[in-house]
């Protein structure tokens, strides 16, 4: 529901915490493997700070410095991408179409051709490494640098900034692109640090690659890191075992080319321009939109037809492009999941397997959680060297020095251990940094809430502020509204979902509660724009 890179617009911080426009300028965190002077860092007169090189703080920087502003990255990984950068498991890929994501700069798109409909992570990385080129990014972004701490100073109306290398800065401004997915969620399985083979989270796949030729390998997790690195690895392990908890009710990716000459002709007829100002009128910031009538209206025809078609075209289609009511009307949902099932069941041999992977019963509502994309992932659990254990049946007891023990006393072993088991979104790698201003702050941006922090800045400079933070009750209003969208759906129909952070229940860091906005990309755009054109009433300004 909230896809595309643009789907970060939709995003919103949950209550309790930061409201993610509360103090903001530029600031920027350094790292000691750049062995940057410190007395550098204290000439410069407070630059703004952003925290992190993905495609949100990429961007950030970009329309800050054009706004004349002397901005400074700092970000964990070595090189830039964010999670391009640090996901590199076999497989890995964009479950959006290319055309859709990428940064929407003329300067950028036009000398830029893709290759696949569906970018690799490879070529994504490629695309990061040439926009660095184009936009002269890197000088001005501190590598290997994990921001620790950001204490807001009233008298001065500055934040000292720390690092984990030590270092210390001050900033007028600090602007979090933290990522909503980028700090992993180890799941609290006993014994799990007594495994004696290699044991690593998806994101965590080692960069230099792995060979697993001949070993036996465990993945737990089949959302949609898990199914990517089982589709991809299935064929070169000698054994692969599978510990799934919740089926992935995952949709084909259709999965081809993205012809060359279309793409020169695609810029030709101007078309990319009108594709950007097409992406934020959609709901999910997709090209593609929910059909303009229920289910329910439609004839036992078209609804065949459409899903059919759907299903062909693949990808989110069947998601994003359904009709609107599968989201709201259980019904309806059943529907959309018996057609799904159905699809499914076709695909797989082995009948002892349908009800685990495709069940009578649907784990959750269709849709309700993001479904993977997947090129022949249903068809790994035909193979003869693939084993799939359900966890809901056999609960995970605990980790032994080679493999893993289930309810019932069954051992499974294994020499690689992949957690593809997700991460603690949204707020998880913003409270890890020791934030201390009256109240909390939050979340990641990306381009079109760039856009809103660089015209807020540039309002703040324009008329003398130096300090800005929401007001309480405006914070619980749009909290309010949040919920409010949410109730309207089936969303508290799904036991675990990083939407709402039911996923971290065993490790309950934190409320549950819906923490994106799922009222579609229109009304948060007008909303984002109010608060800016009632003069930032929201907020205190100082
Ligand atoms: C495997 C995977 C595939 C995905 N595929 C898609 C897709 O196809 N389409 C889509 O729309 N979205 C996808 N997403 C979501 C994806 O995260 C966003 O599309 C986009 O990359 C987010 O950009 P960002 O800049 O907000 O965050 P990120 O790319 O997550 O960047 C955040 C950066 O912040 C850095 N950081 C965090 N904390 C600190 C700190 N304390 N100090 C310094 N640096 C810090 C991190 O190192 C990271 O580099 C995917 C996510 C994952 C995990
Ligand atoms: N471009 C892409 O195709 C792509 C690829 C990867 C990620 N992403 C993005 O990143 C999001 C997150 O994907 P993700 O796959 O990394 O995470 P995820 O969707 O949260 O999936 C995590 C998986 O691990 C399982 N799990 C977690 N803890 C477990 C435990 N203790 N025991 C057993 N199973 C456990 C979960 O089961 P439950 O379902 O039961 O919780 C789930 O199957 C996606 O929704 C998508 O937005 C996109």
């Amino acid at each position: 529901m909230f896809y595309s890179t643009r789907y970060t617009y939709v995003y919103y911080n949950p209550p309790k915490y930061p409201a993610r426009r509360s103090s903001f300028d530029l600031f920027l965190l350094a790292s000691s493997t750049l062995r940057i002077p410190k007395s550098t860092l204290h000439t410069h007169k407070f630059p703004p700070i952003s925290i992190s090189a993905g495609f949100a703080g990429l961007y950030q920087l970009y329309r800050l410095r054009a706004l004349g502003l002397s901005v400074k990255i700092f970000e964990a990984a070595s090189g830039i991408g964010g999670t391009w950068h640090i996901n590199r498991y076999p497989g890995v890929r964009t479950d959006c179409e290319a055309v859709i994501y990428q940064y929407d700069l003329e300067e950028v798109w036009k000398d830029w051709t893709w290759k696949d409909k569906y970018p690799s992570g490879e070529e994504i990385q490629a695309y990061f490494r040439y926009v660095d080129h184009k936009l002269d990014l890197k000088r001005d972004i501190y590598f290997n640098t994990r921001v620790t701490g950001a204490k807001w100073d009233e008298p001065s109306h500055l934040w000292n900034v720390s690092t984990a290398s030590g270092l210390f800065v001050r900033a007028r401004f600090l602007i979090l692109c933290t990522g909503s997915l980028s700090k992993p969620l180890i799941p609290n399985i006993k014994d799990l640090s007594t495994f004696e083979g290699r044991c690593f989270h998806s994101s965590h796949w080692p960069q230099e690659g792995l060979d697993l030729t001949g070993k036996h390998v465990a993945v737990i997790g089949t959302g949609s890191s898990g199914i990517q690195v089982i589709e991809n690895i299935a064929s070169q392990v000698r054994h692969l075992t599978v510990f799934q908890r919740t089926p992935n009710l995952a949709l084909p990716i259709n999965q081809s080319r993205f012809d060359e000459k279309e793409q020169v002709k695609m810029k030709e007829m101007d078309l990319y321009n009108h594709i950007f100002r097409r992406l934020p009128q959609t709901f999910a910031g997709f090209l593609y939109e929910f059909q303009p009538i229920p289910f329910t209206s439609a004839t036992t025809e078209a609804q065949r037809l459409l899903w059919e078609s759907q299903w062909k075209a693949g990808g989110f289609h069947f998601w994003l492009g359904n009709y609107p009511d599968i989201f709201s009307d259980e019904t309806v949902n059943r529907e959309a999941y018996a057609f799904w099932r159905s699809k499914v069941r076709a695909r797989i041999r082995n009948p002892a397997l349908h009800e685990k992977l495709a069940p009578i019963i649907p784990p959750h509502p269709f849709g309700i959680k993001q479904p993977g994309l997947e090129q022949g992932y249903f068809e790994v659990f035909d193979r003869e060297n693939v084993s799939l254990v359900d966890v809901k049946e056999t609960p995970i007891e605990q980790v032994t020095p080679n493999g893993l023990a289930v309810r019932g006393g069954t051992i499974h072993t294994f020499d690689i251990l992949v957690l593809a088991t997700g991460f603690d979104s949204f707020t998880g790698a913003i409270i890890d940094i020791d934030i201390r201003l009256q109240r909390p702050n939050s979340t990641s941006v990306i381009p079109r809430q760039s856009d809103w922090i660089t015209d807020c800045l540039k309002f703040l400079q324009d008329n003398d502020y130096t300090r800005i933070e929401t007001k309480r009750d405006a914070e619980e209003a749009w909290r309010y509204l949040i919920l409010e969208i949410a109730s309207k759906r089936l969303w508290h129909k799904c036991e675990s979902s990083w939407y709402t952070g039911s996923n971290l229940a065993s490790t309950n860091t934190r409320p549950v509660e819906m923490l994106a906005f799922s009222g579609g990309l229109p009304l948060y755009l007008e909303k984002c724009a109010e608060a800016a054109d009632n003069g930032y009433q929201g907020f205190e300004l100082s």
